[in-house]
C-alpha cells in the first residue's frame, strides 16, 4: 500500500535526533514538507542538505511560549498542518518523590506537546492526523523513571479525550508508545559508560529480537498512524517496543 505523503505538511517537534529525526528524513523522501522545531539542529543539518527546498527547521523550546507562538507563525506561512507530531522528549533519573523532576519532564514530553497541539490547532487541515509519543515504560515500572511514567499516562489520557474533541474537525488524534530505541534518550539519563551498558543489557534480555529497535522502526509505524491507511484509528496507543512489555 502506498501512503500519500507527497507535498503534504508535516510540524514535527523533537526533530534533530532519535525517533524525530528518523521520522523527518522518512517524511521528506515520501515528498513530504517537513517544519522541524528543536533547540538545535542536530541532525537536521545533512537533512537540510539533501532536502533544501522541502525542509525548514524552526529553532525554539517546547516549553517556551514565545518559541512556540514562532512555530505557529512559521506553520502559517506553509499552509494548512496535514500532520502533527510533537516528539520532543525529556528524561531524567530521579526519586518517585522528586516532583521538581516530574515537573521539568512533564514541561517538555506532556505540556509542550500539548501547547504544540493548541499553538497549531486552527492550521490543522481537514483528514489532518496528529500522533503524541508515549513510553512503553507506561505498561511497566522502571526503577528512578516513575515521574516520566506518570507523564506520558497523563498525556495518553489527554490523547484519548483529544481523540474525541478533534474529531468532529476530521482531524484524528492518536499516540505511539516506543519501547528502548537506540537514541540520545539513553544518553540524558546521565549514566557512565559501564551503567549504560549494564542497563542495555537489561533491558535487552525482554526484548524478543535482542537487540533496541532503531529509531526508523519506530517512525515508519508513525508515518502509517499518519496517513489516510489508519483512517478508522482513534485514540489508540500502538506500542512499538520489540516485544519489551510481554515480560
Ligand atoms: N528512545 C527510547 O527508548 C524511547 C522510549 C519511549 C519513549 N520515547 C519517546 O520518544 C520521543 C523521542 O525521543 P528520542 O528517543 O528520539 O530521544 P532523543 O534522541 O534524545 O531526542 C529528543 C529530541 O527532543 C528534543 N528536545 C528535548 N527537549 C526539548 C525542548 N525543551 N524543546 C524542543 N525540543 C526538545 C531534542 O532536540 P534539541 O536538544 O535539539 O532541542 C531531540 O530532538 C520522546 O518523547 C521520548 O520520551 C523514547
Amino acid at each position: 500500500m502506498k501512503i500519500e505523503l507527497e507535498n503534504r505538511l508535516a510540524v514535527i517537534t523533537g526533530a534533530s535526533s532519535g525517533i524525530g529525526l528518523a521520522l523527518c528524513r522518512l517524511l521528506l523522501q515520501g515528498g513530504a514538507r517537513v517544519l522541524a522545531f528543536s533547540r538545535t539542529p542536530g541532525g537536521l543539518d545533512e537533512l537540510l542538505s539533501v532536502y533544501p527546498d522541502q525542509l525548514v527547521w524552526q529553532p525554539g523550546d517546547v516549553t517556551s511560549q514565545e518559541d512556540l507562538q514562532g512555530l505557529a507563525q512559521r506553520a502559517a506561512s506553509l499552509g494548512p498542518v496535514d500532520f502533527l507530531v510533537p516528539c520532543a522528549g525529556h528524561v531524567e533519573l530521579a526519586s518517585a518523590l522528586d516532583l521538581a523532576a516530574q515537573e521539568r519532564q512533564w514541561a517538555v514530553n506532556g505540556a509542550g506537546a500539548l501547547n504544540t497541539l493548541a499553538v497549531l490547532a486552527n492550521q490543522l487541515a481537514t483528514q489532518s492526523s496528529v500522533v503524541f509519543l508515549g513510553s512503553f515504560l507506561s505498561r511497566c515500572t522502571f526503577a528512578g523513571l516513575a515521574g516520566h511514567i506518570a507523564g506520558k499516562a497523563a498525556l495518553m489520557a489527554q490523547a484519548r479525550n483529544l481523540a474525541k474533541e478533534f474529531a468532529p474537525l476530521q482531524v484524528r488524534i492518536n499516540m505511539v508508545s516506543p519501547g528502548p530505541t537506540a537514541t540520545g534518550f539513553w544518553e540524558q539519563l546521565g549514566l557512565n559508560d559501564d551503567e549504560l551498558d549494564a542497563l542495555a543489557e537489561q533491558v535487552g534480555r525482554r526484548l524478543l529480537p535482542g537487540h533496541f529497535l532503531e529509531a526508523a522502526s519506530v517512525a515508519r509505524v508513525i508515518v502509517f498512524q499518519l496517513s489516510e491507511g489508519a483512517r478508522g484509528v482513534y485514540g489508540q496507543d500502538w506500542v512499538v517496543d520489540n516485544g519489551y512489555t510481554l515480560g
